[in-house]
């Protein structure tokens, strides 16, 4: 594709890395270097040594890899691309409910804006929140911005969780009985979900993961059928990677549209124009890295 081919000869002239997470439209993904889920993109921010990233996602994965690399030009191709899920806390709030608690640490989600992760004390992601909050050195925890994840991880802890009453629209509109509609018509299926989900959601899985967690357990398993319980974009790469198995999206509603924006045309406009930059102003990016260099140091498994 002439398009692609563009892309591809622009990222080598700017010495980019071209990131895309996992729910990017099929040509995005295609197109880039690596694809991945937020723990994992945000691992190759840190390591990468591009002097350009061009990360394909919404607005709090650019912020994190600015936050981490600052040495480093990130580009967001569409910069209206957020997260609504990471909006609905802001560090004025979290303060006001730090202040309520005094001493209890603070486990944000990454998806959260930098200025919210710059008061909290460690990041965590789908992939690895309840092990972060298993290294907290404290028995009780204060989780943001996601109810879903962390009643999640609350039956996963010993540690008592508190939480913010924030939500991903996009996976919190999957119904239980969507998904046993799907079980019936399928039986022998297994159901993979995110944590995002409903806790009625997340009950009737066979595997909550984050959205990479879904590739592996898709290739590991010999079951053939997967109903999939998150964004859409992920389908592309199961299909392609597993072309015998079947994946089976329980509800027509799990598209986030923010994740849909960026096309491969504003990519290369990116890259041409090099101004659709993302950055942190340092007061907060120190405190911000700090936050995610502790769920970096984490051993990964
Ligand atoms: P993952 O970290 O599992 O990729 O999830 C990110 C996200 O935004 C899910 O909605
Ligand atoms: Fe945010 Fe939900 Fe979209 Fe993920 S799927 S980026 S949590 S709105």
């Amino acid at each position: 594709m002439e398009l692609q081919r563009e892309v591809r000869a622009l990222l080598k002239k700017r010495k980019a890395i071209m990131l895309a997470h996992n729910y990017q439209r099929d040509e995005v993904q295609e197109t880039a270097d690596i694809t991945g889920d937020s723990l994992r993109l945000s691992q190759v921010a840190a390591e990468s040594e591009a002097e350009v990233v061009v990360f394909c996602g919404v607005h709090f994965m650019a912020e994190s890899a600015a936050i981490l690399s600052p040495h480093k030009t990130v580009l967001l191709p569409r910069l209206d691309a957020g997260c609504p899920m990471a909006d609905m806390i802001t560090a004025e709030q979290l303060q006001r409910e730090k202040e309520k608690r005094p001493g209890v640490p603070v486990v944000a989600y990454v998806n959260t804006t930098a200025a919210v992760k710059a008061l909290s004390d460690i990041c965590c992601t789908s992939a690895n929140a309840a092990k972060v909050v298993d290294s907290v050195d404290a028995d009780t925890v204060y989780m943001i911005p996601d109810r879903n994840l962390s009643r999640y991880v609350a039956k996963k802890t010993a540690k008592e969780v508190e939480w913010w009453d924030g939500y991903c629209a996009t996976h919190d509109r999957l119904t239980p009985e969507e998904v046993r509609a799907v079980k019936v018509k399928h039986p022998d299926a297994l159901f993979m979900c995110h944590p995002e989900c409903r806790p009625d959601v997340v009950e009737l899985a066979d595997h909550v993961c984050s959205t990479s967690g879904m590739y592996a357990f898709a290739q590991e398993s010999r079951v053939e059928t997967f109903i999939v319980g998150t964004e859409m974009g992920i389908l592309y790469r199961l299909r392609k990677d597993n072309p015998e198995k079947q994946f089976i999206l329980p509800s027509r509603s799990l598209i986030c549209p923010n994740m849909k924006l960026i096309t491969l045309e504003d990519v290369r406009e990116a890259l041409e124009t090099m101004d659709r930059v993302v950055t942190v102003p340092e007061e907060i990016r120190v405190p911000a890295k700090e936050t995610l260099d502790r769920m970096l140091a984490i051993p990964r498994d």
